[in-house]
């Protein structure tokens, strides 16, 4: 690309080779993943166009991989029982996911850091896996920082995993989508769980890609058995990996993605008064949604 030229896209902002890069290559390079999560931005925030749309991609894709029905069913033939879902991670993805599923009439409970999502949970009719705070320091890593989790520490973590390995042990599908921004997407459901789970039961793991890496060097999700980009079969239980389920949904993906870039390209290129010629472009640095997602400009790595 030409020295100067204005790049605005999804550009991993916690990648600083990448960042270096950019800088390297002398352009001004916007990452949208970036923007703050604030009222003003909500038209802008990639992460949740496309988290909403995955979200929802992967109820559909765990109901197609599940050999049974989601909804209760009582026929002439038998009464079929409702598919138990367990959600971890309840963010913008966690939450279509429960919707997706309410409406397939599964059973849904779910788990999160955050205590606020308890009552979202509740009214979408899902049942929150409750781990209470025990001390101070439990409390303040749980209220997070803009609104993202933080890393939890150790004492809740052990607790959490009791409560959710008890509900991955009855789950027929488990969707998981615990990030923390910046680092390695906890482990949740460890190999213990998966041989604990009935056989035909599905993972849809879309932290995929995006877990430590194990000691064999390859990198799960909040499953450390979990490969990305692949469905695979361990232990009696199908796990998917897929790593970016948005573009299953492509249409809407990339219309929903058009305006969020539209409305950033707007900030930039502020729309002419009528009658008036058009603005320039400009780079507002008090704009404080410009400011925080420039990464690179005029040769330098310019990450708040
Ligand atoms: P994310 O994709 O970063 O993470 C997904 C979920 O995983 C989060 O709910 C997080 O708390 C959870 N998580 C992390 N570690 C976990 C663990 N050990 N166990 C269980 N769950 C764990 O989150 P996303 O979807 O980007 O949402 C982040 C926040 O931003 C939310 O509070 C959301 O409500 C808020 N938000 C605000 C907007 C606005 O006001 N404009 C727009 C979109 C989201």
């Amino acid at each position: 690309m030409k020295p100067g030229t204005v790049l605005v896209g999804m550009l991993e902002p916690f990648n600083a080779e990448g960042l270096q890069r950019l800088a390297a290559a002398n352009l001004t390079a916007f990452a949208l993943e970036a923007a703050p999560r604030t009222t003003r931005a909500q038209s802008m925030d990639v992460l949740s166009s496309q988290a909403n749309i995955a979200g929802y991609k992967a109820v559909i894709m765990a109901a197609d991989k599940y050999q049974k029905f989601f909804p209760m069913l009582m026929t002439a033939a038998g009464t079929v029982k409702a598919a138990r879902v367990v959600i971890l991670g309840v963010g913008v993805a966690g939450l279509q996911a429960i919707a997706t599923a309410k409406r397939l009439g599964a059973v849904i409970e779910a788990s999160d850091v955050r205590p606020s999502v308890k009552e979202q949970i509740e009214s979408l009719g899902g049942k929150f896996i409750d781990v209470p705070y025990e001390t101070a320091e439990e409390k303040e890593a749980a209220e997070g920082v803009g609104g993202y989790a933080r890393p939890m520490p150790p004492s809740w973590l052990e607790r959490q995993k009791v409560e959710v390995a008890k509900r991955v042990a009855q789950a027929d599908v488990v969707i998981s989508t615990a990030l923390i921004p910046g680092r390695a997407a906890p482990v949740l459901i460890t190999e213990d769980m998966v041989k604990s789970m009935k056989p035909g039961s599905v993972i849809i793991d879309m932290a995929a890609g995006k877990g430590a890496p194990n000691p064999d060097g390859s990198v799960g999700g909040n499953c450390p058995l979990t490969e990305a980009d692949r469905t695979v079969q361990k232990h009696g239980v199908t796990i998917v990996g897929e790593t970016n389920l948005a573009t299953l949904v492509g249409a809407d993906a990339s219309a929903l993605y058009a305006r969020n870039v539209l409305d950033f390209l707007k900030l930039l290129l502020p729309p002419a008064a009528k009658g008036e010629p058009p603005a320039s472009f400009r780079i507002d640095m008090e704009d404080d949604i410009v400011a925080a997602c420039l990464m690179a400009h005029e040769g330098a790595v310019t990450r708040k």
